[in-house]
């Protein structure tokens, strides 16, 4: 038997990916930038040669639909290594699955790994991005170390993440439910593209606010990036809730961290938000005021400041 172990963290886009324009290829509708984190770690083991393909998160057998899709990827993985033999996937995942804090991009970055060197794989940084995209499309990002901008490209072999260099920064995670999101971000991604007056609008805009960006971080303008982030992260929300049904994902506790960001601003602390498919928020700030912004939302959720972190690695100790 054939075995090997990944870790991976999620990640946290600063310029959101929102919208397929392939959904069997993961192809997005635009690029998006992100900082891996450097908390919130997924180990994963993938063990090759058992009689049946097997899925065990946290201690338990996942649900039917997080087995027959980590199956649907181990397909891929074995038809790249021309293997077919089953395997027993047993993962462990630090942070809520389904909160909005990017489980799938970790879990789908560190299975990638595991599973690519435990069927005998070598892959080099783009094509495992390239394959982790194919489990959860953020997941392409969690395979780099810190920033990492995700190129739309323009089929499979072009569409992967790559470093691009950027200030040192810090995110203030605001835990503000830890239950599963009730629209899967795939789910809600289709909606909005299939009935959102604004889709067209939030992609071409989207174009623009990466080229900005990219430029932002490599000059260290920290008050642009903080800006760009924001802004971002409000048009995601607003394309999400003109979707048809809508579909909104942040509560009231969301927008207390909003205005909370707002008033920190003000008084020259620097702090901007920014939210995924849930009501969690995270602020982006500077390593200096990161324990200033902490402090300030700690009354509207549980509070974790994180760093950029490392991009997915192999590890020894087996699960
Ligand atoms: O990769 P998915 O399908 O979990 O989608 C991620 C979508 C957002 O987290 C909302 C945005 C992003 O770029 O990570």
């Amino acid at each position: 038997m054939s075995s090997a172990t990944a870790c991976a963290q999620p990640n946290i886009a600063l310029v959101k990916y929102w919208g397929k324009r392939d959904e069997k290829l993961i192809l997005p509708a635009t690029g998006s930038l992100s900082m891996t984190l450097d908390s919130f770690t997924t180990t994963t083991s993938v063990h090759v040669g058992e009689d049946a393909d097997s899925f065990t998160l946290n201690g338990s057998p996942a649900s039917l639909a997080a087995t027959q899709r980590t199956t649907g990827f181990l397909e891929l993985v074995r038809e790249l290594a021309g293997d077919d033999r089953p395997a027993a996937v047993v993962s462990t995942n630090e942070a809520p699955t389904g909160a909005g804090l990017a489980s799938s991009a970790s879990g789908f970055a560190a299975l990638a790994l595991a599973a690519s060197a435990a069927y005998g794989l070598d892959l080099d940084q783009p094509a495992l991005s390239r394959l982790a995209r194919r489990g959860s499309g953020s997941a392409c990002r969690s395979i780099v170390p810190g920033f990492a901008v995700w190129h739309a490209g323009t089929d499979d072999a072009s569409s992967y993440a790559e470093p691009v260099p950027a200030p040192d920064l810090r995110l203030v995670i605001v835990t503000i439910d830890g239950h599963q999101k009730a629209v899967s971000s795939r789910d809600a991604m289709r909606l909005t593209r299939d009935t959102s007056p604004f889709y067209d609008g939030w992609v071409s805009s989207t174009r623009e606010v990466l080229d900005e960006m990219v430029i932002a971080c490599r000059a260290g303008d920290v008050a642009r990036i903080g800006e760009l982030t924001e802004l971002h992260a409000l048009r995601m929300h607003a394309v999400i809730a003109s979707s048809r049904p809508p579909v909104r994902y942040l509560a009231p506790a969301s927008v207390s961290v909003l205005d909370t960001a707002e008033a920190l601003r003000a008084s020259g602390v620097q702090a901007w938000a920014t939210a995924d498919a849930g009501p969690n928020v995270c602020l982006l700030t500077t390593p200096g005021d990161a324990d200033e912004v902490a402090a300030a939302v700690g009354g509207l959720g549980g509070v974790r400041v994180v760093a950029p972190g490392p991009g997915a690695r192999l590890v020894s100790p087996e699960l």
